[in-house]
């Protein structure tokens, strides 16, 4: 069996675009696959540096959400980075073979200079981002990533690393290749993408009525001001979640409605709060129980670090061997 990494930021609790675009992939290839799955906490050091209490927080809910939405600790193992040392020690000795323009030349990088003005992101751990990817992935010997296409830059900087490490280390690391998860990007409230730094998110812990409510504010095509006016569904924000959420001829039959005047938009998106809180009634289920049995959460996620820290330590041991640091610790 192959083994899969891939990790999540814990910069916000998880919405419909993470679930839709990374969580449903990652439940669905547990079967194929040996997959790790990581919070990745000490990456959220790079723009939420000094929010313990937030990380912390955020932490535990996408680990009771991971589990609630399906990641099943019997198959795969569901850890927290920071709990796992060897990542800190990996990213180290990476870093001492990668050259600096690969970092520098990184879109995400340049990207979120100019998007977040107003952390500041003048460091080097901030620089070094896709390094600590790197290392994360590598150390599990990883040679498949699943990730969306805004991860690609990263992955390819992972796969330079690799190479890199190989020409020097007897190619120790099998090259991790992208496991991309193909969904329509989704927009949130405002029409922009939906992140949760723009505030525009439906959230997975979001109750059924604040989803319909959220819902009825999505932008629809500006042109259909009556209900029986006809619209046009490829400007309308909705309308995607037909493919996603029920099925192509519904989507056609969406379409058909939409663009002879006989769907009102109310209808759209009543029908797409529906489907989705029908979808999430296990998930919610599953996320009070936990909620109310945190000893079973905080049991799982020791057993899930250790048995991450038995590989991670395995490997790392190696590596420090190869690279000339053979010494009992
Ligand atoms: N950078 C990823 C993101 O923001 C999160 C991440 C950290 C990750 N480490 C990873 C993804 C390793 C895949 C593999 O979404």
């Amino acid at each position: 069996m192959e083994t899969v990494l891939s990790g999540i930021q814990p910069t916000g609790k998880l919405h419909l675009g993470n679930y839709i675009g990374a969580v449903k992939n990652w439940v669905k290839i547990q079967e194929e696959y040996r997959c790790f799955y990581m919070i990745a906490d000490l990456h959220s050091l790079t723009t939420h540096s000094g929010k313990a209490e937030e990380i912390n927080d955020n932490v535990m809910d996408i680990y009771m959400d991971l589990l609630a939405c399906g990641i099943d600790v019997k198959k795969s193992v569901l850890f927290i980075q920071s709990a796992v040392p060897a990542h800190t020690q990996l990213h180290l000795i990476l870093s001492m073979i990668t050259p600096l323009g690969w970092l520098e030349r990184n879109p995400t990088f340049k990207e979120k200079k100019t998007e977040l003005t107003n952390t500041d992101l003048n460091n080097y751990g901030f620089l070094g981002y896709p390094v600590l990817q790197a290392a994360d992935i590598l150390l599990y010997k990883a040679s498949k990533v699943p990730v969306g296409m805004d991860q690609i830059p990263h992955l390819e900087i992972t796969r330079e690393i690799t190479r890199k490490f190989n020409s020097i280390f007897k190619d120790y690391f099998p090259e991790p290749t992208p496991l991309l998860t193909e969904v329509p990007k989704i927009a949130g409230i405002d029409g922009r993408k939906m992140s949760k730094s723009y505030d525009n998110a439906i959230y997975l812990s979001d109750t059924p009525e604040v989803l319909e409510k959220k819902l009825k504010k999505f932008i629809t095509d500006p042109a259909k001001v009556y209900k029986d006016d006809p619209g046009d569904p490829e400007k309308c924000t909705v309308y995607p979640f037909y493919k996603i959420f029920i099925n192509e001829a519904k989507k056609k039959e969406t379409a058909k409605g939409c663009k002879d005047g006989t769907r009102p938009c109310v209808q759209c998106k009543k029908e797409i709060a529906d489907t989705i809180n029908h979808e999430l009634i296990g998930y919610r289920d599953k996320k009070e129980k936990y909620k109310k049995n945190m000893d079973f959460i905080n049991k799982t996620i020791i057993d899930n670090n250790k048995k991450a820290n038995e590989v991670a330590i395995k490997h790392i041991k190696e590596i420090y061997r190869l690279t000339g640091m053979d010494y009992e610790w």
